[in-house]
This record gives structure tokens, C-alpha cells and sequence, in this order.
């Protein structure tokens, strides 16, 4: 176990590279695995997640190589993996979890995923739901609708599913079993989540579409493929990486930081939105798009922040940069709610527990509800004991309220931050 101590600054100052965006690396290790040919990916996120999607690939027989500043991925096609050798071992990564299982339901062999504590404690009803509906033979191994989960060989049909849930894990299941169906695979859900899977799938050469609904659902709908093609995949940088150095560019009087490349895809960029809401003054620069994927520079200098309401579509826009939030608004003046966000009880940890019990111990006021929190902002944070429960989020985002509090903050268990940053740590004593 590690323990990182962080104390008051006077301002964090200078540019920052934060590492390739967790989500769009996982999908492009995937679709590059089962496309012909060869993918490249430049600033691919080297985190312990998606290291675990390059161990489950490679064991089923798929050459993946890094290369000084790219990985290589030496695409089967859509039928040429082969059975893994013993479990395929996915870690701490829910996304590894839910997409790979979408992908093994068409292979006509069986495997068997399993992770750790946390990930095995996860809910895995919401994919096993629609890809049994499909055809596929997806079982909870110990019935309790966790992990280990078993897939066998099925037949796969398509479906049109409605999603109870604004959950990209679960429509990219749902697509990614759609490729090996019979006829069109279609997945509704209540509001947009983040898009990466159907971006990703047009630029592989799948016929997928994506429609809006005029009351907030949307759609997308993928046909039945013969093959993808390798790409090269330039990943943006992290948007809720970047979200710790906003919110301390924001909260950490003197401080000025410029982000560098960060991803600003719409239905990731509900925390600049949320930053504006509460007053702060960022500015966007050298704005572009590349694959379909948007990207900027940030710069971010601090703000009086003021309290806000955070709910409906806005949440799937923002849901892994909460924990940072509930940060900002405790050091923002006024009230800030968060609501419709039931969703933060199955990430890593409970997160409406773990921020509560932090934010606490730190001093700030906050009750939790059913489906969010509300922070009463204003109160001076003093340095605590912080204890991660070994999740990144809260580790960072903690480490980031440690940073303008009086007295010390000790961050327990500081090295989960490798799942999603790991140079993390480096970056906070480069800036000071
Ligand atoms: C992710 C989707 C989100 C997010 C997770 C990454 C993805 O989860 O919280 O960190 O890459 O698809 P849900 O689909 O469960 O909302």
C-alpha cells in the first residue's frame, strides 16, 4: 500500500499532456484486434484498464506490439481469434469486462472473464440481459450476476433493445455482438452516452447509424459485417483526466494551466459545461476534429466558483468526473445538487459513499441522497486522511482537494491511480 501526502500550494503552474483518453484506447485495441490488418495507435493510454484489454487479445492469439511512441495491433479479423489459455484476466476494467463480452458472444469457442474484488462485485445483469436476448450463452458463473462470467458459443440474432440505462458499456455490447448477428442490431437508450463505439465502428468500415430522438433517446443501429479494416487512431488526450487539473487550475489560487490535445467529444463534455455553470472562465484553443473525435487545448485560470444544479441528460456527459465536482462545489460558495446519478453506486466504488465519507473527512458539508448528493460550499477544507478504496477517481480527486486545504492530506492506497493516469503523481510535483 502507498501513501502519497499533499499539502496546501501556492498554484499549480504550466502545461500539461494528460494521457490518451481510457475509453477510445480500449476500443481501438478491440476493433483492431478483430479487423484485418494493422491498427496503429499514437498516445495510447498505458493504464493498467487497458493494458488488461491487451492481455485478454493477446491470449487469444491476436500480436500486439509496442513501438517507442505507438502500439501495433495485428488485426484476425472478425473470425480469427482462438480460445484463450485458462481465464482472461480483466482487472479492475468494467469497460474491458462489458465490450470483450459483446465480441466473445460471436466467437465460436468458450472463455471465461474474471477480475478483481471490485470489478467482480460489479453488475453484469445489464449486458447479460441483451446478449442472452440475442442468442449468446453469457452465464454469472457463481449465479450472484457478477463476474466470472462464462461465454459459450451461440448463435446471434438481431435485436432492438431498449437500454433501461444511458450506459455506453452496455449499448457497445450490444453493437459490438451485432457485427456477428443475422439481420440489424439496434440499441435505444434513454439519453446519449458517449459515442466512441459508433464513431469508431464507421471509421473501421461497419454500417452503423446514429439517430436522436426528438424527446432525448437515441439510437444506434449496426449491420451485420463481413470485416473491418485496420486504422491509425490518433487518441485525444483524457477529458476526465484533464477534469484534476481544471478543477485545481480552478480551486488553487495563482495557479494558470494550459491542457494540451484533450478530447472535447460532446457527450464527454458535460464538465466544461458544468465548470461554466459555476462561473469559471476556460478557455478553448486550437480547436479540431480528427475521426470524428473533437479536441482542444484548455487553459484554466482560478475562479469564484458558485454552487449549481447537475441532472438529467447532462449526467452520462460527466458521470466518471462527479467525484472532482463534489471537490469544486465544496470549495465553490452556494449549494451545488447532484441528482439523477444512481448510476456512481456501481463504478468502482460507491462513489456517492466514498465522496461523502472523504468530503466529510476533509471537513466540507454534504448530504447524500438516493441518486446524487448536495454540497454546501464555502466551508474550508482542512487536509484528512483520504482513503481511495483503491479507486483512481477518488485518489485523484482527492489528491486535487488536498491542494488548497489547510494542513495535510494523506491519499491511501495512492497507486490505483495506474488504472487510468499513472504518471499522475509526477505531474501534481512537476506543476508546483
Ligand atoms: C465507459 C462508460 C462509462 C464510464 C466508464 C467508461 C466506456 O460507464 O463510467 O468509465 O468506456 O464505455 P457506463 O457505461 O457504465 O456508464
Amino acid at each position: 500500500m502507498s501513501v502519497k501526502y499533499i499539502s496546501k500550494t501556492s498554484g499549480l503552474r504550466g502545461t500539461v499532456n494528460v494521457p490518451g483518453d481510457k475509453s477510445i484506447s480500449h476500443r481501438a485495441v478491440m476493433l483492431g484486434s478483430i479487423a484485418l490488418g494493422t491498427t496503429e495507435i499514437t498516445n495510447f493510454l498505458e493504464g493498467a484498464d487497458c493494458l488488461a484489454t491487451i492481455g485478454c487479445f493477446r491470449n487469444m492469439g491476436v500480436e500486439i506490439e509496442h513501438k517507442p511512441k505507438s502500439i501495433l495491433v495485428h488485426g484476425k479479423g472478425l473470425r480469427g481469434l482462438h480460445a484463450p489459455e485458462g481465464i482472461l484476466d480483466v482487472g479492475n476494467s468494467g469497460t474491458t469486462t462489458r465490450l470483450i463480452s459483446g465480441i466473445l458472444s460471436g466467437q465460436n469457442f468458450t472463455s471465461v472473464l474474471s477480475g478483481d474484488e471490485s470489478l467482480n462485485s460489479r453488475p453484469m445483469g445489464r449486458i447479460i440481459t441483451p446478449l442472452r436476448n440475442m442468442g449468446a450463452t453469457v452465464t454469472s458463473v457463481d449465479g450472484s450476476g457478477c463476474a466470472p462470467l462464462k461465454i459459450e458459443p451461440g448463435y446471434i440474432h438481431g435485436i432492438h433493445y431498449e437500454s433501461p440505462v444511458a450506459s455506453a458499456q452496455v449499448k457497445s455490447a450490444v453493437l459490438l455482438a451485432g457485427l456477428y448477428a443475422d439481420s440489424e442490431t439496434s440499441v435505444t437508450e434513454p439519453t446519449l452516452s458517449r459515442n466512441h463505439t459508433e464513431l469508431m465502428l464507421q471509421s473501421f468500415g461497419a454500417a452503423l447509424t446514429a439517430t436522436m430522438h426528438p424527446d432525448g433517446r437515441a439510437t444506434a443501429a449496426v449491420a451485420p459485417c463481413r470485416e473491418l479494416y485496420g486504422q491509425q487512431i490518433d487518441v485525444p488526450g483524457d477529458i476526465s483526466s484533464a477534469a484534476y487539473f481544471i478543477a485545481a487550475g480552478l480551486t488553487v489560487p495563482g495557479s494558470e494551466l494550459l491542457i494540451k490535445n484533450v478530447g472535447t467529444n460532446f457527450t464527454r463534455a458535460g464538465f466544461l459545461n458544468v465548470c461554466q455553470n459555476m462561473g469559471a472562465d476556460i478557455t478553448l484553443e486550437n480547436e479540431t476534429i480528427q475521426s470524428g473525435e473533437a479536441r482542444a487545448d484548455i487553459l484554466v485560470k482560478p475562479d469564484r466558483l458558485h454552487g449549481t444544479v447537475i441532472e438529467g441528460d447532462l449526467i452520462p456527459s460527466l458521470i466518471d468526473e462527479i467525484p472532482v465536482i463534489a471537490v469544486m462545489a465544496a470549495c465553490a460558495e452556494g449549494t451545488t445538487v447532484i441528482r439523477d446519478a444512481a448510476e456512481l453506486k456501481v463504478k468502482e466504488t460507491d462513489r456517492i459513499q466514498t465522496v461523502t465519507e472523504n468530503l466529510r473527512a476533509m471537513g466540507a458539508h454534504i448530504a447524500p441522497t438516493e441518486d446524487g448528493m448536495v454540497i454546501e460550499g464555502g466551508h474550508m477544507l482542512k487536509g484528512a486522511s483520504i482513503e481511495s478504496h483503491m479507486d483512481h477517481r477518488i485518489a485523484m480527486s482527492f489528491a486535487i482537494a488536498g491542494l488548497s486545504a489547510e494542513g495535510e492530506t494523506q491519499i491511501h492506497n495512492s497507486q490505483c491511480v495506474d488504472v487510468s493516469y499513472p504518471t499522475f503523481w509526477e505531474t501534481i510535483e512537476n506543476l508546483h
